[in-house]
This record gives structure tokens, sequence and C-alpha cells, in this order.
């Protein structure tokens, strides 16, 4: 990547622009390979200088994410938004936040995707809305008992004044999942008027009530919006949590963490059977469309059996593969969750998806970089005390990439971990964004480490993050031992993460055993895995043996790192090999 990739904004189309067509086989079928670069836009590129990513930021590096390989990108929300929570609190789904850009902007961005085979995702929060959207500003000023309020979850209090929650659910950021109307963060003035409302995320994101019709036909009318407007599907935010009981009975027992606990199959709110009928309707309509738009699913759920319903062959295309982001990196678990993926998956005809981080979970160089132990895990708070080898935690991610994109279905890449960025463990406190901190009562810093400012070009702060000279400085501060792991840098040394992942991404893009398939394991010494695809293709990653030989007769496509000089995989290295006759 070399600066002069940017490419320079040019007029505003006033179409969407056509899909791009697949290379080979059904064009329709595209995500069933993909690999999807997910783009958390306030951090990805800053176009006007305020420190925050805009629309026009994605633009001007467009270029680079086709020379990486990716086939899509999945944009983090970027609707108008008091940004209460990064963005997940949506005011008005069918604009674009004025920080992020225009409507116009968005329409030349899509369309010059379009033109340069990237297909573009949208993020959509239907669980709740912000406590900002007419709706709920409606419901607060009509009162109880007003058909405004139906539309969310209000309830009278608990204890003799009504000063109670009404049940005992708690937010995912921490402490009741209510507040009684009058002490929310905004809105009309007043005291309480006796009603509390739900909000299994902050105070700011008030659920709503999918019973209600008016949510359901509203929600489709912004998917359709957006898909008139040439988007090619959507990530659906929660998709486990939209239906609750009825009577929102207590749940009982000990808290639990959403993200790591089980919660079985009939939790008053967490991925309750009757979700699935909302996405048998959204499946209808997306598959009105020519090409047939596509969904995937950010679903936490117990299981790859409780996963695979919502990808049921008239539900949702895709879903992403928690279970393989936590899994420790120890060869029995990886093999374990990649067995129990390909079993469910296989069941229901649909291909898995294999993620390593994302916008919530630290990111996975500084996971591995802590001692494996058999415990799943994906928050900084889980791993806190534990000393870092940030080296060993890069080597075994570019091993983990190799594995990632060999195994049959599709890929999620998070920015930056095709440079090896790890998690931003010691942003100051003041600079602390995520509700979590807050909610916590400091004791859980959240996700703010993985979602520091890509570092572009340059020996300094922002790192071409935001234009030279920009008075804004990014709005998380980035480390300044990033000035050699910028996408510039690392253009230039075949050696880097980047020269890696692009060279794994262009492989598997041109390889016929790559993408949508199955796998056959081979034996393995304890340690290692060790699979073909075919035609004439071996994976295989050490991931706890020491040095190994390499299978008679293959020969190296690709490693993560230097093999040994006898030509032996050490431990923590991938490598893709082309088997005999291939
Ligand atoms: C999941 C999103 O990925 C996360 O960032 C957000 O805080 C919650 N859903 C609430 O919308």
């Amino acid at each position: 990547m070399t600066e002069s990739h940017a490419a320079a904004p040019g007029p505003v189309p006033t179409s969407p622009g056509s899909a791009p067509q697949a290379g080979a086989g059904d064009a329709a079928a595209w995500w069933r390979s993909a690999v999807i670069y997910q783009l958390y836009i306030r951090s990805f590129a800053d176009r006007n200088g305020d420190g925050l990513g805009d629309v026009a930021g994605i633009r001007s590096r467009l270029r680079y994410l086709s020379d990486l390989g990716v086939d899509a990108i999945w944009i983090n929300p970027w609707y108008p938004s008091p940004m209460a929570d990064a963005g997940y609190d949506v005011s008005d789904y069918r604009a674009v936040e004025p920080a992020f850009g225009t409507a116009e902007e968005a329409a030349a961005m899509i369309a010059e995707a379009h033109r340069a085979q990237l297909r573009v995702i949208l993020d959509i929060v239907p669980n709740h809305t912000s406590d900002r959207h007419p709706w709920f500003q409606a419901a607060l000023a009509a009162g109880p008992g007003s058909a405004e309020r139906e539309r969310y979850l209000f309830r009278p209090g608990r204890g003799t004044d009504g000063e109670q929650p009404p049940n005992d659910w708690l937010s995912v950021f921490g402490g009741s999942a209510w507040t009684q109307v009058g002490g929310q963060v905004s809105g009309p003035a007043g005291g309480p008027d006796g009603q509390w409302y739900l909000h299994l995320f902050a105070p700011e994101q008030p659920d709503l009530d999918w019973t209600h019709p008016e949510v359901r036909a509203d929600f489709e009318e912004t998917l359709r919006f957006w898909f008139d407007r040439g988007v090619d599907g959507f990530r659906i935010d929660v998709a486990h949590s939209l239906v609750k009981a009825p009577g929102l009975p207590d749940i009982g027992g000990e808290p639990v963490d959403v993200h790591t606990a089980a919660h079985g199959d009939d939790h008053p709110h967490w991925d309750r059977d009757e979700v699935h009928e909302i996405y048998r309707s959204w499946r209808a309509l997306a598959d009105t469309y020519d090409p047939p738009r596509v969904f995937v699913a950010e679903a936490w759920v117990d299981s790859p059996e409780r996963l695979a319903r919502y990808i049921r062959p008239d539900e949702l295309h895709t879903a992403f593969n928690f279970d393989f982001l936590r899994a420790p990196w120890l060869a029995s678990q990886l093999r374990d969750t990649i067995d129990r993926t390909l079993t469910e998956h296989a069941a229901v005809g649909a291909p898995p998806t294999w993620v390593l981080s994302n916008h919530d979970v630290a990111r996975h160089v500084s996971r591995y970089a802590r001692p494996q132990t058999d415990r799943p895990v994906r928050s900084l708070a889980e791993l806190s005390g534990q000393p870092a080898d940030l080296e060993l935690g890069q080597r075994r991610a570019r091993a983990a990439a190799l594995l990632m994109l060999a195994l049959p279905g599709g890929a999620y890449v998070y920015q930056g971990e095709e440079l090896g960025l790890w998690e931003v463990e010691d942003l100051p406190d003041a600079v602390l964004q995520d509700p979590t901190w807050e909610r916590s009562e400091h004791t859980d810093r959240g996700r703010d480490g993985c979602r520091v400012p890509l570092p572009w070009s340059g020996a300094a702060p922002p790192f071409g993050f935001s234009p030279e000279g920009s008075a804004a400085q990014p709005w998380l501060p980035q480390p300044a031992a990033w000035r050699d792991w910028t996408a510039v840098a690392e253009a230039e040394d075949p050696d880097s993460f980047l020269s890696l992942y692009r060279s794994a991404l262009h492989q598997r893009r041109d390889h016929p055993a790559l993408g949508d398939g199955d796998l056959t394991w081979l034996d393995s010494p304890p340690g290692i895995l060790l699979f073909t695809r075919e035609p004439g293709f071996q994976c295989q990653v050490n991931i706890s043996s020491g040095p190994v030989p390499l299978p008679a007769g293959a020969r190296v496509l690709l490693a993560s790192d230097a093999l040994s000089p006898e030509g032996d995989l050490p431990a923590d290295t991938a490598v893709w090999l082309a088997t005999e006759g291939a």
C-alpha cells in the first residue's frame, strides 16, 4: 500500500451501481465463501480532520481494501446517533450521522465499492433504539397507558411505591436493565410517572417490543430503504434478543455474563424460539431482490446447535462463529470447535463463518499473548494481571489467520488485524468512552482498547488516520509504537502481517479448494492440526508441539513464519501446502 492508492473523491453518482459479479460459480451465493472486512467507521479513516472516521474516509481507502483481497465490507452503524454506545443507539435508521457524512457521500461510497468489486453490508440494530428516537421521545411525552409506550417495554415498578425495578434482569453493561421514567438521561423534564422501561444495554438504548406490528413493519421498511440503495446485506445486532418471554418473568439465580454463560433454551430474553419467525420474514424480503440480499446474525448463544437454528434454509444466511473467536490457542479446543461448527452447519446446509476479533472483544494478538487455558475468553477483564508476550501473540495470530482462511466457508477480518495490531491496554481512564466503564463503576475498562484508530502511514500519531495538519486528535490516542505497524510500513515489508494477509487472501480466491466446501482431517501428533481440502490443498498448524516435519511430497504455498533450518514446522506456525499431483 502506498498513499497514492487513496482514491480521489469523484463525482457523486445517482444510482447505487450494480453489485459486483462473482468470478466463478453462482454469483448469488457469493456469501458462502466471502471474506468480509469489518470496518469500524469511527476508527477506520478520517477525511474531514475531526478525529473521527467518516464515510469519505472509507471511500478514500477502498483501493486498500480491494488490494487486500476481501470480498465485502461490513460497516458498523453509521446512522444518526447521540453515540451513547458508539452508534448502537440509533435515532434515525434511514439517514447517515452528520459527523460521518451525508446520504450523497454514502451513495457515492456504495457505488464506488461496487465498482471495486466490494459488496457492502450495513449493521441493523433492531433490539433497541436510541432514547432520542422520535418513538421513545413520543412515548415519554405521552405517558403511562398511551399507545406510544406500547412500542417499548414500559412496566410499573415493584415495591410498595413502585420504587423497585419490575424484574431482576441485568443490563449487559452492568446494573439493572430497567430505568425509571424521570431518571433517564434525556427526555422531557419531570419526575417519575410510576413506570420503568427495559434496556438490556445502556439506559440510552430502550428495548423495543417486537410483538408490536408497527415495530415489525418499520424495520422491514428500513431494510427495503437500504436494499433499494444498493446495500448487499445486513449484520443483525444482538439477533438473539428481540423477543422477550410473556410477562417478563424473573430470571432468578446468580447474574451471569451474557457473552460467556450458558442460558439454555427457555431464557426470558436471550435466544427465544419465537425470534426465528421474524427472520423468516426478513429472509423472504431479502429474497425478493436481485441479487438476493444477505444477513449475518450476531447471536451469542449457547452452542453451535443453537446457532444453527438461525441459519436454517428459510432464515438468515450466516452467523458469526463466536465459539471459534473464544477458543483458546490449544489444538484440542480448536479442533473440537471446528468439528462442532462443521457438523451443525452441515445439518442445515449453511456455510460456517470464522472470526478472530471484532469491536467488542480484546484483539486476539493480546488474547493469544497470554498463557492459554481451557477457559474461553473474550474480554480484557478476564485477562488482566496476566503478563502479555505480544511477540508470541502475534506469531500465533499469523498462524491463526492461515488456519481461519483455510477452513470451509467464509471469514471476517476486523480492521487492523491485517496489520497485527494489539489491544491498547493502557488508555488513560479519562479517554474511555465505552459505557461499560461507567456502568461497571470503573471495574471493567470495556472495549475501547480494540477500537483505537488505525495507523495508516507516518512516524507519529495520527499516523495518517486524519489528514496532515488536522487540528483534532484521533478520538482515542494511538500508541507511539504503531509507527512500525502502519499500512505503508507493512506494505513495503514482504514479511509483514499485511503481506501475509494479502498473500493468503489472494491465494484463497484463486485456489479451487478454498472457500465453501468441506475438509478431511489427517492423523497428526498432539498439538498439531492437519487437514486436506480437495483438490490438492493441505493446511498444517503447529499449535504446541516441537518442530514437526511437513507431510511427504507437499510443496509450501504460504507459511505464517519461517520454517526451521531443517525445513520443519515450528510451534505457533501454520503452512498452506500443495499436495502431490496438485
Ligand atoms: C452488539 C454490538 O456489537 C455492541 O457493540 C453493542 O454495544 C451491543 N450490541 C448493543 O447494541
